[in-house]
């Protein structure tokens, strides 16, 4: 067996923020720390930081007044801050700059008078956030049959927004429909996929031709993982989205197979290093990395962070 190790994969800029956050503030604050929605979603992350007493609530009338509150890398909508407000909570934002701009656009667009057609999946966190930005100006559309079924008034000025972790194709198709239907629809003045998200796509699709078997690395609930898996399994390829090499088993792959191990931003390096370890005690596999692009972009800490960051490093 041979293994093709992609890069780019792994934690995005974005994911690192929100975790070095995570971290800080448990230490500064001390536990409890709560959190909105999973910091970012992988279980093997979210389990760790259970056990060092982060807290994570689907809602803000979980967290008791006063309390330390983060919102996580996918971002809120403005009620749920006005929410911890009410509460007095200390709220510290570890939303992703990227998430962020798409909120921005959308609250841009929705002041302009625009309807605003966002593509992204229904009940995402990401998604509930950007809606929430300017509910009676967004509409949400999932795929190019949703395109289909949508009706404007005459006159109605529209521009489009997307989810930064949609598959790359899918999201060119619904754009493309939605430029044949609705001709002077506004586009976001930069790509709203973000660069980890496309890049780690692009890995798969230069690669995935080459193996027999991919394996990706990530939670189920994590959206740019599954399109990973997606991706492989439209080239053809046997492909597994695992959250480790407990979820692998011998009957998966052939002795002679080529794999192509990749990981979702969310997913950590440990959980890829875990699944070689199996497959190299496994099957004697030898590995092979191979880098596709390079990525140096880093995101500053929060603002309640940076000095404190200082201090303790
Ligand atoms: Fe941000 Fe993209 Fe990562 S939106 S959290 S850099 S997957």
């Amino acid at each position: 067996m041979k293994i093709i190790l992609a890069a780019p994969r792994g934690f995005c800029a974005g994911v690192h923020m929100a975790i070095d956050s995570l971290a800080l503030t448990l230490q500064k604050f001390g536990p409890p720390v709560y959190v909105y929605h999973e910091i970012v979603h992988n279980q093997h992350v979210v389990n760790e930081f259970q056990g060092k007493g982060a807290v994570f609530v689907n809602s803000i009338d979980e967290v008791p007044m006063g309390s330390v509150l983060m919102f996580s890398a996918h971002g809120v909508s403005p009620e749920i801050r006005q929410a911890a407000k009410e509460r007095e909570l200390f709220a510290i934002d570890a939303t992703c700059p990227l998430v962020t701009k798409v909120h921005l656009e959308a609250i841009k667009y929705a002041k302009a008078g625009y309807t605003i057609i966002l593509i992204g999946h229904e009940g995402h966190d990401e998604v509930l956030g950007t809606m929430g930005e300017a509910p009676e100006a967004i509409v949400l559309v999932e795929d190019e049959a949703g395109v289909d079924a949508l009706e404007f008034p005459a006159g109605t000025r529209l521009a489009y927004l997307t989810q930064t972790t949609l598959s790359v194709d899918d999201a060119n198709r619904v754009i493309s429909r939605l430029r044949s239907r609705f001709p002077e629809i506004e586009s976001p003045p930069k790509d709203d996929i973000c660069y980890a998200t496309q890049n780690r796509q692009e890995a798969v699709r230069k690669l995935s031709d080459e193996a027999d078997v991919v394996v990706v690395l990530g939670s189920q609930n994590s959206s740019n993982s599954q399109r990973l898996r997606e991706l492989a399994a439209e080239k053809g390829q046997r492909a597994y989205l695992v959250d480790g090499p407990q979820d692998l088993s011998e009957e998966l792959f052939n002795a002679d197979d080529t794999v192509l191990i990749t990981a979702g931003a969310s997913a950590p390096e440990s959980v890829v290093q875990s699944a070689i370890d199996w497959l190299q005690a496994t099957f004697n596999a030898s590995v092979e990395p191979r880098e596709v692009r390079k990525e140096d972009v880093r995101f500053p800490l929060p603002k309640p962070l940076r000095a404190y960051a200082k201090e303790v490093n």
